[in-house]
């Protein structure tokens, strides 16, 4: 994994949580190609209304499809004609993939199409059930209430790094049964895998990136082989015992448990950081949240359609197929801006305002759709909503406390810093 970076090797990285792909960003001055400059990456809204001028699916100059419309990134998400990969996996023979193309390639659910993907996502699907779900509200609950007393003795601080980053992380490793000596290194291994996920050039350091890989599948095989011996009532446990079983390869358990344990680093830390600065930028909705703080769900509703961790995915038609009145040719990528479709005026009344008491909500698609929707989406859903129930009992009056500061993504949205003060 440390040799020289590759197109192929970045776009495999890049399709490893979002199927984005920076070979597509060609065309100056291309409305598309502007979504990942500078200017799109902290406002992608006026590109988004400008590609969706051209309808809800438009073909940029730089030769990619680019879908808007709400209805239609539904749609192809739904749609079996199209899927994650271009080409099928190499395989010898039926049953569980083995390791035959490189690390960086992606055996994760995320990157995989039928038949392989049912069969890998039912393995990790009971960790997410109702019932299990209601099991982890304690945890959750106790790890949000540690991080908020510490930050309020510290007065002024860092939102983004006091909160929104320490609590998905602490809380994935309770969840995957992660004991505390390992902690500290599954923490700065699994933060530098998770920041290639959008794909973007800035954030690879890819020799950084190959030990860190490295490093993280070590220790998981270490714990994995710890919970087959002695196993306990955790995710890791589960796969231990699937994996004896011969249901999934080896390959697979290390991609299983990697991105379970990334899937939450980039994203929840993002849910947590957008809501909160919403909800600071407009008082008035802070104050309606300090007043009824059993808005806390609607407001992590609210984030997830104004202003998603996940702005867009991928997927590429696997036969010729014809969408809105265009022909698109098999293979062809197709982008699907599951950000723009939340700012949807069709569907969303007045899309542009963040509003946490917005009557009737339809699907923002924040969490995906179809096969691959988001696994996790349950377990995001119970930290936002125990976090942004829990911020106005702790701090209620929090402020800003200076200039918020994006982070250079496109796929992925987020905050490098959220200067606070708790007042
Ligand atoms: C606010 C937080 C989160 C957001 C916005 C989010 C978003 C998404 C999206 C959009 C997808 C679908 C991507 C596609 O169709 O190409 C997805 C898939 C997935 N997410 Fe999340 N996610 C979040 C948190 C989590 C957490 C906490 C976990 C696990 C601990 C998780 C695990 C997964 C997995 C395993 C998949 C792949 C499912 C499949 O391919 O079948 N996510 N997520």
């Amino acid at each position: 994994m440390s040799g020289p970076i590759t197109s192929a090797r970045r776009a495999a990285r890049a399709r490893m949580y979002t199927g984005l792909s920076w070979a597509h960003a060609k065309v100056r001055g291309d409305e598309f190609s502007r979504l990942m400059l500078t200017t799109g990456m902290r406002d992608p809204c006026p590109h988004y209304r400008r590609l969706r001028e051209a309808g809800p699916l438009a073909l940029s100059s730089s030769g990619v499809w680019a879908i808007t419309g709400h209805r239609l990134c539904g749609q192809v998400l739904r749609d079996s004609r199209f899927g994650v990969r271009t080409v099928p996996y190499q395989r010898d023979a039926q049953g569980p993939l083995e390791y035959q193309q490189g690390a960086e390639e992606d055996f994760s659910v995320l990157g995989l199409d039928p038949p392989d993907h049912g069969r890998v996502r039912k393995l990790a699907a009971p960790a997410f059930r109702p019932k299990t779900m209601a099991s982890y509200r304690p945890a959750i609950e106790r790890v949000t209430y540690e991080l908020l007393d510490r930050a309020a003795d510290l007065g002024s601080f860092d939102l983004m790094a006091e909160l929104a980053a320490p609590l998905p992380i602490r809380v994935i490793a309770e969840l995957l049964g992660v004991p505390d000596e390992y902690s500290g290194p599954f923490r700065d291994y699994g933060a530098i895998v998770a920041k290639s996920i959008d794909g973007s050039p800035s954030a690879m350091n890819v020799p950084e990136l190959g030990a860190a890989t490295r490093a993280l599948e070590e220790l998981f095989a270490e714990l994995l082989t710890r919970r087959a011996r002695e196993p306990g009532n955790d995710i890791l446990s589960q796969i231990a015992a699937d994996h004896a079983a011969d249901r999934i390869s080896p390959r697979e358990v290390l991609a299983l448990c990697r991105i379970l344990l990334i899937a939450g680093f980039e994203t929840t830390v993002n849910l947590v950081g957008n809501g909160m600065l919403a909800l600071l930028n407009d008082p008035e909705q802070w104050a309606a949240l300090n007043a009824r703080p059993e808005l806390a769900t609607a407001v992590t509703e609210e984030t997830l359609r104004y202003d998603p961790p996940v702005q867009a995915t991928i997927r590429y038609p696997r036969e010729t197929v014809h969408l809105a009145g265009r022909r698109i040719g098999a293979a062809e990528p197709m982008y699907v801006l599951t950000g723009a479709a939340g700012r949807d005026a069709t569907v969303f009344a007045d899309p542009d305002r963040f509003d946490i008491r917005r009557p009737a909500r339809a699907d923002h698609l924040a969490f995906g759709a179809g096969p691959h929707y988001c696994l996790g989406a349950p377990l995001a859903r119970l930290e936002g909503e125990v976090f942004f129930a829990a911020v106005p009992a702790r701090l209620p009056r929090l402020v800003r406390d200076g200039p918020a500061v994006r982070r250079p993504m496109m796929a992925l949205r987020g905050l490098a810093r959220l200067p606070v003060r708790a007042g």
